[in-house]
């Protein structure tokens, strides 16, 4: 069982990882990103796609009243700051910072500390947490989290979790990373180095289920939709990462022509994220069926898990 310390821990180390990152961002935001698959910096137009990626996802969520988790520099805030009303920008190294844009604040605390810096009355329609939870120190902290903030929602509250590193295609990912290290290496010899990449790789990686388990002890009913991060750069940021927004709202596309594909953003064999993106339809995934997606006649890629509360205990 986790202790608090090791929460501690781990909150402490990625802490003192982002000091020394922003430290060194005189050149440009995007300093101190880095391809995981090839080890080298990501190409700025690339980052570029990212955030504009999840600035976008967030403002189709048509968000008044903002809390940011894990905000970093801003970013996404700067993407953001123009729709809303308020926006609460939160951050264990970054927090307490001035932003330019009146709507921001920031302030200093962990994703579990969130207690200490809300005042009881706030409430908040989006929560974001982008590119963060790989950061976390286990699946049960998130839960703790999403249980912190719920009692600071309306009742038509979304939470955006943005840029996450999909468990299921961990290995898929080390394989290819593998291959870029040692690239005339027996397939052996890069069955070893991936196993080696998946032991030591520092970050929280999770699945859709991950999340539905983070969720499934929320105050219900709570729906959780997910997507590729599709953005078309081939690389290591669109090819093994996934949105999911936790949302009040009722799923609008499970419906349509239901067929069955390889479910890969279950962690199971079968299409990646990206492939699953080449598909013109929305695609909806059910827990009560979780090797296969249910792909709805509509044009948007989210995908509507059943109710967490009617399929509770479902996820696993
Ligand atoms: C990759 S940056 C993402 C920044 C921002 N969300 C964005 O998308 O531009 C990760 C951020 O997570 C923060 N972080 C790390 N561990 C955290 C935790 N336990 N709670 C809240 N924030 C955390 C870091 O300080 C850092 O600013």
């Amino acid at each position: 069982m986790t202790t608090n310390a090791d929460w501690e821990a781990t909150v402490a180390q990625w802490t003192s990882v982002y000091r020394e990152v922003y430290d060194d961002q005189s050149t440009s935001r995007f300093a101190g990103w880095i391809d995981y698959v090839t080890g080298r910096r990501i190409p700025d137009a690339v980052m570029e796609a990212w955030l504009d990626w999840s600035v976008r996802s967030v403002r189709r969520l048509h968000p008044r009243a903002v809390l940011e988790i894990g905000g970093g520099t801003g970013m996404i805030a700067d993407g953001l700051a123009d729709i809303v009303d308020r926006y609460v920008l939160t951050d264990p190294v970054t927090g307490g910072d001035a932003h330019p844009h009146p709507a921001v604040t920031s302030k200093l605390a962990g994703a579990h500390e969130l207690a200490r810096v809300l005042d009881d009355a706030d409430r908040f329609d989006c929560v974001v947490v982008n590119s963060v939870i790989q950061h976390f120190p286990d699946v049960d902290y998130l839960a703790h989290v999403l249980t912190g903030v719920v009692p600071h929602l309306t009742d038509d509250a979304n939470i955006y979790l943005g840029d996450l590193r999909h468990a299921g295609l961990h290995r898929a990912q080390c394989r290819e990373r593998a291959r870029v290290r040692e690239p005339f290496a027996t397939p052996d010899r890069i069955d070893d180095l991936a196993a080696q990449f998946i032991r030591s790789d520092p970050e929280l990686l999770v699945s859709p289920r991950d999340i539905a388990r983070a969720a499934s002890g929320l105050p219900g009913p709570w729906h959780l939709r997910v997507r590729p991060r599709a953005f078309d750069a081939d690389s290591d940021l669109d090819r093994h990462r996934f949105d999911a927004v936790l949302t009040r709202r009722e799923p609008t596309t499970a419906h349509g022509e239901r067929r069955t594909v390889g479910n890969g953003l279950l962690g199971g064999t079968g299409p990646t994220p990206a492939e699953l993106d080449r598909g013109p339809d929305a695609v909806s995934l059910h827990l009560e069926d979780p090797q296969s997606l249910w792909v709805g006649a509509d044009d948007d890629l989210w995908f509507d898990i059943a109710s967490l509360t009617t399929h509770e205990g479902s996820p696993s």
